[in-house]
């Protein structure tokens, strides 16, 4: 089986040019160079992804230096795990080279060394994340691994060896984002490899960064509840946070047209996977928000959304349904992923929606004219600040008071004569 490049449609020209580079650069220097991973899988399922990995044998310099500087490409490198990347901001290529990896202890990150063609099949995670394109002059656009291209026919995940999610506990992660994503099925012996490591506190044994990235990864999938049913079906969830004892789906899934929705009004980034998580833990005490924050390695910002007053979130969805506009002075304090959690809290009613986008789009910006030093040296007492400056934020939302001069004269008549 060879694949033609010509023929790919989703390939831009520079990206068509750039691989023909990797033959060149891998013909010039005697060397091997080979696609792999997510990119060839995508490929072949006619799905579009700018993430080209490449794998060669001997120094990745060699190929990512000469790449990055003819095609003014942004080349780095890690150092430990000897990989380099070039990023051509439409797309990007990894390198890596082939490797043996030999993990010390369960969850520990991998001891690589140089290795094989076949070393580097082994070590991967699923045979259909380890389907390689030549890039070899001699045989370019070939496709190796006849057994992993059948089971990507097949929509089968599977694993090489029985060690496989023991050596890497974060593959149980991954094994359920790609089945969702791709609607594939986990082979026997992969799921039941999968299940005893789970029993075994396989998970415990990864550092809480990694766990993160991994279910920061799952939850930013199109679909998120599949994912998360499965996550929860298999015992995992229970395995990583077990203070999430159940899930409401139906709420899960109102939450993801929630997010969708305002996705389209916004268009701005939003920390998804800390939504989704604000929504699953809804109802938690605060210890138990608080453990997750530790599990998850939650940054300050994040930390600080989780463990926001629910209460607070109650008292605004309650000011909200009943039309106060006050909800909007205490809105201030929270993150813009808490108030789409406040939103996906709303019952569905078009009018609840305009009011949060309004809020998004133009009343969190309203602030006020003057600033407490200008506040003061007009002599408002500054043990009155807080109130003074409360009511004009209330005045200036409401659009009475519409710029510096009626602030002043407000001020004037109402605080200062
Ligand atoms: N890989 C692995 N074990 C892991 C992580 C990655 O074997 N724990 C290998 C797989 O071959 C994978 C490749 O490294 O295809 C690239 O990893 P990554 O970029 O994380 O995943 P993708 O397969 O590209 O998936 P996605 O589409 O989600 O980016």
């Amino acid at each position: 089986m060879k694949i033609s490049f010509g023929k790919i449609s989703t390939f831009s020209r520079k990206e068509r040019t750039v691989v023909k580079e990797i033959s060149n650069i891998a013909f010039r220097l005697h060397r091997k160079a080979y696609l792999v991973g997510g990119f060839v899988r995508d490929l072949f399922l006619g799905k579009d992804n700018r993430d080209l990995d490449c794998v060669i044998n001997g120094d990745v310099l060699d190929f990512a230096l000469p790449l990055a500087r003819k095609f003014s490409g942004k080349f780095s490198e890690n150092k430990k795990f000897r990989t380099a990347k070039v990023d051509f901001g439409s797309f990007s290529v990894d390198f890596a080279q082939v490797r043996r990896e030999n993990y010390p202890e369960s969850g520990a990150l991998p001891q690589v060394s140089q290795g094989s063609f076949e070393d580097d099949i082994f070590r991967r995670d699923f045979t259909i994340n380890a389907i390689y394109i030549s890039l070899n002059r001699k045989d370019f656009g070939k496709v190796l691994c006849r057994r992993c291209v059948e089971d990507l026919e097949k929509g089968l995940i599977r694993i090489f060896h029985r060690r496989s999610f023991l050596d890497d506990p974060t593959r149980i992660i991954r094994a359920v984002r790609f089945s969702s994503r791709l609607g594939f099925k986990m082979e026997p012996l992969t799921l039941r490899s999968l299940k005893e490591a789970v029993k075994d506190g396989a998970l415990s044994k990864i550092s809480s960064f990694r766990i993160k990235r991994e279910i920061f990864l799952l939850l930013k999938e199109t679909d998120v509840v599949k994912p998360v049913r499965k996550l929860f079906a298999l015992g995992i969830l229970k395995s990583i946070l077990p203070e999430v004892k159940k899930i409401d789906f139906g709420q899960l899934s109102y939450s993801r047209k929630i997010l969708h929705e305002f996705y389209l009004y916004l268009a701005r980034d939003f920390n998804v996977p800390l939504y989704y998580i604000l929504v699953i833990s809804k109802g938690l005490s605060l210890p138990s928000r608080r453990s997750i924050c530790q599990r998850l390695s939650f940054s300050r910002m994040e930390e600080k959304a989780l463990l926001c007053d629910f209460r607070k979130i109650r008292r605004i969805v309650g000011y909200i349904k009943k039309g106060t506009r006050n909800w909007t002075f205490l809105a201030d304090e929270f993150s813009e992923e808490v108030i789409l959690f406040i939103a996906s809290l709303l019952p569905p009613s078009v009018e609840y929606r305009r009011k949060i986008v309004e809020y998004f789009t133009s009343v969190k910006f309203k602030k006020t004219f003057h600033t407490n030093r200008e506040l003061l040296r007009m002599g408002v007492p500054a043990e009155k600040l807080g109130g003074v400056n409360k009511i004009l934020l209330k005045y200036r939302r409401e659009n009475r008071i519409k710029n510096r001069l009626e602030e002043y004269d407000f001020l004037r008549k109402k605080f200062l004569s």
